[in-house]
């Protein structure tokens, strides 16, 4: 053992180059390892828990035994630097670069417009390239399991796949869908264009081709290392932290008897989040991955062996395999699991994880357990005494994350048997996200039928999900064996499983009933699937209505692919005006290559210390104490931050309402900032602030939810109120009244980027720097200086990019800059924050929660004469921006429908929630959802008798819309703003007419006919959504021009890059007026220094207010530059330039746009709110399956009015990027609270943006053609938020799709739906009689898991 007590060097490579490390930290992960030590800082931190795929990297590993060199993906925020000894490691920046030779997958992404704030591109070229390497001509599906672990918040993912599928190598590489194995102008067909209408975002014809000679080779030195000594035992020693590496099984049989409390750890996958995000820790770890034994996959006679640490995708690819090859009887077993993998977790995750983690995690959650159990497979588990075999079953496990092994003993394999003849096996799993998500519940059934009849032998039935452990349903199961398996068998078993199926009122997750659904609904799915079975074997059992058969079929998940249409520029436009064409984004293939720097790239500066919040853990109550000595003691620590370390004011006025930095004397929510620690790194500020002991006295009241306030009386001033005609006097004319209301959830911004700030004293008369992740510079600047009593022309803010922002990087990120500046101030040191995504989700909140209760007067035709919203919203503790967003709301509240008689009220709720912030659409989709939901009610109540005539329902929806509609040329909105509704009509129609919409509505009827357990739902909505800015002064855009003597010219604006491509429209507006080529022209950030005072980059209008100043100082340069053009009219740019110089003619110029004066007169209910409306229409179908509540997004058209884009392609992706992110907000992104006002959900794995499974097949987006915009620059039109609001469609499309189900069953067909409409509330409303088996639980006696805030 002396060998195993020295420290051993670490060696891998990164990149070709080798890396030796003397005295690695075992804690330390490879993306730190990466970004801090090595320099390389393409893989990005998005998570830190395996749950988003910034992190990606490719590792490759020469295999000694099938002389082979692996490659596969990896998160690199999960896998310990340590246990990766003899591996190559290949980042972002290691297969292609700007300098030298792009790689094609780096080409593709970005000519495809599939990067657009690019934080998530570096993750996703390595996982595509990592693809290519195993397989060169990949298929769709290839492709879509590799993308599976990699979210995109911007792109909506159709680009990234239209550029990575150009490397299939049959068909589909089309734009269109349709190429047959090549790009439609490849193929000599011009479909892509039709007049002046053209259909081609991006040309391939001229890419790099895919050059495996340009890969980088495994470095032999490694496998030679692999093969003369294996590696050997290997012991890392960090300052907290050992761990072990043996190579072989009885050295690790020692160790663990040596240390039986020492952590077996693989994958890391599960034991990693838990050391690095939750603060557990063990002192001795032992990595068993080196362990060959651990790591076979045999087949015997009975079945397969697996090694415990065989991976998830080696087992998945050799149960492909088999299944493939093998006789159909018997691999039913396999099948079942193989449907299982491909749902769990992304490809990275399957990549690390390893089947005994998952087993022995004894996490519900995780769904391999129920199937193995149900599956009968066995356990071989050794120690240094010997070695025995468990049955793998319920017993197996005796609480969460607690399992039977001794604390000495290692699972060595898993025995998965054979299946056999009559038997019969299924498995299933329904998650918030299709995929890339855990179970809510999960299930593994087995039956065995006695051959030829359909008596029942034997039945294994294991629920994940239920129950703090597996649960297996043993009562039910033995009362079945013996009967024949039929209707009563169906009904006896729904009988037991109801008594038996016992979901704990305070289970973790909550979502009682809907689990106790679950496990009816999935056994119902298997007593059809067995059925069938029988059927297929002739035996006879009664009921198998084909309408049913529909309860089987699992939603395939596809690749999205779509049609794109935008007007051509007019004939005779100059080819080289970039104005008005689809060109890339500025920075895409920096972005691609990992070169682009985001704020928390940038090096550290010398000396920089790492500042860590303390946030409160109570929401409303008196701080008694703040004791930050035992943190203070700590390694590292410099200094604890509180309110009296700020220099200037701690407290501040924002439109008359206070905000504080620091909380002084009480905290009025969970996450509100107490205090700050500094320390020489990231990981001692992480541990010394969970040391900082704040010793609280709880006030009353304390309240959460918008009722509560309610009840409460508890609102932020001002209130307002809008209105039109009198609606108490319409009410008494019409012929029906309803009242009802609607819920709409908040949303989380889940930027890929989390917000962060460097400050960098200067050392002189208080000078500050300030890299930041802000969309509104010029605010932090301001805000830094109220905090340091600092003025503001000693601070300078400096904005490269943004990684995503949507409105969340205005106000907080001003707070968290003063914070870092006054930690900066106090130790004179550069001081870098940069949140973890738990702190990111917990202190800066997203979008507002709205209720809108109402009141409507219809007339039977459908007519609308008189509505009353009332609007509350949740605003949490301060008022941030919420008053305004609440104006947005009412402002927005007609959409495209002229109510004669309309009034709207606002409320903003003060709760004890961290404060609600802008986010894209700022309040507009929660305005335009509630009238939308008073279009749906009326039409759905004049489609039921009496009024029912001829029409269908959803012919009726259409109907109600229409009659409603603004249609007069000119019209006045309600706050008495004069517009043209013609191009929102002319959106309607085409909408309407390219979507096939009363064509699919037949087949969706006959769908929903045919289908008991299926049913689809189509929805069409107009939109008009005001572009600019409500308070006036924000309407005003600057920027400066420098023309150097070389000819090249540099932009400075004050709008922000956040993957809108703002600086790549800048630069087009320069590039027509300059008449240099886009090329020439560059823009290096975002400074408050150049550009003093500029309004936020939002509302829609950036590019219209920094287009205008841009266009203003070219054309300023372009006068004093015209008489030397004159003068010489053959030279060139270069020459005008210089000779300009020589004239002694300024070549730097200020641009500057006043925008409009909009505002609001609230009290008389008028005034121009908006610059302009910008107008749409979306028709998307849906199918739900409604025994589980899944759904699955089919189709979606979108007709959008942009005037004359500037840039289709940016335009075409900010509204498929919007459409997704609504997506998100209107079905799965679920916050949920705890009743204290925790949130709970602080991650990817607990909140679920859209992944590539979420997005529909065929996403369809159209520019509408000939539209102008007089006001904007260039006729163009704002784009960036109105797009979001179309995720409505889904909402309302699977509102109908359950009123089919319920219809069906004669059930009430109005019944409430709040959003986001999540697979349990779908489930739940397509009342059936396994929900009625479900009762509900008792309001009042149990806490509930989260409430509705
Ligand atoms: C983002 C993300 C998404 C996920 N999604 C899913 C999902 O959808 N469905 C799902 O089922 N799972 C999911 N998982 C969980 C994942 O499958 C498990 O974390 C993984 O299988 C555990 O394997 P590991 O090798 O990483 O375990 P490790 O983290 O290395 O170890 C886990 C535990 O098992 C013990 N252990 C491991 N091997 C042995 C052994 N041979 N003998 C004794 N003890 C052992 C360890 O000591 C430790 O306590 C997800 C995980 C992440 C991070
Ligand atoms: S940062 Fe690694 S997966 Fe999110
Ligand atoms: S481009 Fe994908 S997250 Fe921004």
């Amino acid at each position: 053992m002396s060998s195993q007590s020295r420290c051993s060097e670490l060696i891998l490579f990164i990149n070709g180059k080798k890396i030796t490390e003397k005295n690695p930290d075992p804690e330390e992960v490879l993306l730190s390892f990466l970004r801090r030590k090595v320099g390389l800082t393409g893989a990005k931190y998005g998570c830190g828990g395996g749950g988003c795929g910034a992190c990606t990297v490719m590792v490759s590993r020469y295999d000694y035994q099938q002389n082979k060199v692996l490659h596969y993906t990896v998160n690199a925020c999960l896998q310990p630097i340590c246990t990766l000894h003899g591996a190559a490691v290949v980042t972002v920046e290691g297969i292609g670069s700007t300098k030298t030779k792009l790689h094609p997958v780096q080409e593709r992404i970005a000519k495809a417009h599939g990067s657009q704030c690019g934080f998530c591109t570096p993750g996703m070229v390595m996982s595509m390239y990592t693809l290519l390497r195993n397989k060169p001509q990949p298929t769709m599906e290839d492709i879509r399991e590799a993308l599976g672990g990699n979210l995109c918040r911007c792109t909506g993912y159709r680009p990234i796949i239209d550029g990575f599928k150009t490397f299939c190598g049959t068909s589909e590489c089309c734009q269109n869908g349709e190429g047959g194995g090549k790009c439609c102008p490849q193929n000599g067909t011009n479909s892509h264009e039709d007049g002046d209408i053209c259909q081609e975002l991006f040309c391939m014809d001229e890419v790099l081709p895919l050059d495996p000679s340009q890969d980088l080779i495994f470095p032999p030195e490694l496998m030679i290392m692999e093969k003369e000594n294996g590696v050997g035992f290997l012991r890392f020693q960090g300052e907290r932290v050992t761990l072990v590496c043996p190579v072989d099984l009885s050295d690790l049989l020692n160790l663990k008897s040596e240390h039986p409390d020492a952590p077996l750890v693989v994958g890391n996958t599960t034991l990693g989040p838990k050391m690095l995000l939750k603060g557990v820790y063990h002192p001795l770890v032992i990595y068993a991955g080196r362990i060959s034994d651990l790591k076979s996959l045999s087949w015997g006679k009975n079945g397969l062996n697996v090694g415990a640490a065989c991976t998830l995708s080696n087992l998945k690819e050799e149960l492909q395999r088999v299944v493939g090859e093998m006789e159909m009887e018997k691999t039913k077993g396999f099948q079942a699991l193989l449907q299982t993998l491909q749902c769990l977790a992304g490809k990275q995750i399957r990549n690390m994880a390893t089947i005994g983690g998952n087993i022995l995690s004894a996490n519900p959650k995780y769904d391999l357990n129920s199937i193995l159990a149900a599956l009968e497979c066995t356990l071989l588990v050794i120690s240094k005494d010997g070695s025995r075999k468990i049955l793998l079953n319920e017993k197996l496990f005796t609480d969460f994350g607690k399992t039977a092994l001794r604390p000495n003993e290692v699972l060595l394999a898993i025995d998965i048997p054979f299946s056999k003849p009559w038997e019969f096996v299924s498995a299933f799993r329904q998650a918030q996200r299709r995929e890339f998500s855990f179970s809510i519940v999960n299930s593994g059934m087995k039956v065995a039928i006695k051959k030829d009849t359909n008596l029942v032998e034997s039945l294994h039935i294991f629920y994940g999900g239920v129950g703090p452990s597996l649960v297996k349903v043993e009562h039910t199961c033995e009362q079945l064996v013996g009967r024949s398996w039929g209707e009563e068998l169906l009904a006896e078993a729904c009988r037991l499983l109801e008594d038996e199926v016992d979901v704990s009122p305070l289970i973790h997750g909550g979502k009682v009933e809907y689990r106790k659904t679950l496990a009816l609904s999935f056994f119902f799915k298997f007593y059809m699937q067995v059925v069938q079975n029988l059927h297929e074997r002739d035996v006879s059992v009664n009921g198998l209505p084909l309408e049913h058969l529909s309860a089987l079929k699992p939603f395939k998940n596809e690749v999205p692919h779509g049609h794109h249409s935008f007007q051509l520029v007019p004939d005779g436009q100059p080819i080289d005006d970039p104005v008005g064409r689809p060109k890339e984004h500025q920075a895409s293939y920096e972005q691609a290559t990992g070169e682009a720097k985001y704020y928390d790239d940038l090096p550290p500066v010398q000396g920089e210390l790492f500042v860590f919040m303390v946030t409160s853990t109570r929401a409303h109550a008196k701080l008694i104490n703040i004791d930050p000595s035992e943190a203070l003691g700590m390694s590292g620590v410099v200094t604890f931050l509180s309110a009296r370390d700020v220099p200037g004011q701690n407290k501040r006025l924002w439109f008359n309402n206070p905000e504080e930095l620091f909380a002084e004397e009480e905290v009025c929510c969970v996450g509100q900032i107490i205090g700050a620690v500094v320390a020489e790194t990231r990981e001692q500020a992480r541990r010394a602030a969970q040391k900082v002991q704040v010793t609280y006295e709880d006030i009353l009241p304390v309240f959460f939810t918008i009722e509560d306030a309610i009840h409460h009386q508890s609102f932020f001033d001002p209130q307002r109120k809008l209105q039109r005609g009198d609606v108490d006097v319409a009410f008494k004319t019409v012929e029906h009244i309803l009242e009802d209301e609607i819920y709409m959830g908040g949303q989380e911004h889940f930027y890929m980027e989390t917000q962060g700030v460097i400050a960098v004293p200067k050392g002189e008369n208080g000078e500050l720097d300030l890299f930041v992740a802000s969309q509104h510079s010029a605010y932090a600047q301001e805000i830094v200086g109220i905090t340091l009593g600092i003025d503001s022309n000693k601070i300078t803010c400096h904005v490269k990019r943004l990684g995503g922002a949507f409105g969340g990087k205005v106000m907080k990120v001003a707070n968290l800059s003063a914070i870092t500046a006054t930690a900066a101030y106090k130790t004179g040191r550069a001081v870098r924050c940069s949140l973890d995504r738990g702190d990111d989700m917990l202190i800066t909140s997203g979008r507002h929660p709205f209720l809108g209760k109402y009141k409507v007067g219809y007339n039977h035709d459908g007519t609308i004469v008189a509505v009353d919203i009332t609007y509350y919203s949740n605003g949490g503790c301060t008022l941030d921006e919420s008053s305004f967003i609440m104006e947005k709301a009412l402002l927005h509240m007609d959409n495209g429908y002229k109510i004669p008689n309309l009034r709207g009220r606002g409320l903003v709720c003060k709760t004890y929630l961290p404060s609600y912030t802008a986010f894209r659409g700022f309040g507009a989709p929660q305005g335009l959802t509630v009238m939308e939901s008073i279009l749906h009610e009326v039409a759905v109540r004049c489609a039921l008798p009496p009024h029912k005539v001829v029409l269908t329902l959803a012919c009726v929806f259409l109907q109600v819309r229409q009659i409603n509609m603004y249609q007069a040329e000119e019209c006045l909105t309600h706050h008495k703003q004069l517009f043209s509704p013609r191009d929102m009509i002319r959106c309607w129609d085409d909408c309407l007419d390219k979507a096939g919409y009363q064509e699919r509505l037949q087949a969706i009827q006959q769908f929903n006919v045919f289908n008991q357990w299926k049913k689809r739902g189509i929805s069409v909505v107009p939109l008009k959504f005001g572009v600019g800015f409500s308070k006036g002064f924000y309407n005003q855009g600057a920027a400066l021009i420098n023309i150097y003597k070389d000819g090249s010219v540099l932009v400075t604006h004050g709008g922000t890059e956040m993957g809108q491509g703002i600086n790549t429209k800048a630069i087009q507006i320069a590039s027509r007026i300059l008449r240099v080529p886009m090329s020439s022209i560059y823009i290096k950030e975002t400074c408050t220094g150049s550009v003093p005072n500029a309004a936020p980059s939002a509302a829609s209008f950036g590019t219209d207010a920094v287009g205008m100043a841009v266009k203003d100082a070219c054309e300023k340069l372009m006068r004093r530059l015209e008489p030397v053009m004159k003068t010489n009219p053959k030279s060139t740019w270069k020459q005008w330039v210089v000779e300009a110089y020589c004239q002694k003619i300024s070549l730097t110029a200020t641009g500057f746009f006043m925008g409009p004066h909009t505002s609001i007169d609230w009290e008389k209910s008028e005034g121009p709110a908006y610059y302009y409306f910008t107008f749409g229409a979306c028709c998307s179908e849906v199918e739900i399956d409604c025994l589980t509540g899944d759904h699955k997004n089919i189709r979606t058209d979108i007709v959008m009015d942009v005037g004359k884009s500037i840039n289709p392609a940016l335009d075409i992706g900010q509204i498929e990027g919007g459409f997704v992110q609504g997506i998100g907000l209107y079905t799965i992104e679920e916050l949920e609270f705890s009743s204290e006002g925790v949130l709970m959900t602080r991650s990817p794995s607990q909140y679920k943006i859209p992944a590539l499974c979420d997005i529909p097949p065929q996403l369809n987006v159209h520019l509408l053609a000939n539209a102008e915009n007089p006001y904007a620059i260039y006729m163009s039109k704002g784009i960036g938020e109105p797009p979001v609001f179309f995720g409505c469609t889904i909402f309302f499309a699977i509102k109908e799709a359950i009123a089919a189900a319920r219809r069906d069953r004669g059930l009430d067909e109005t019944f409430s739906l709040s959003s986001p409409a999540t697979a349990e509330k779908i489930r739940m409303a397509c009342i059936d009689q396994f929900t009625q088996k479900v009762p509900c639980t008792k309001e009042g006696i149990f806490k509930p898991w989260s409430i509705n805030v």
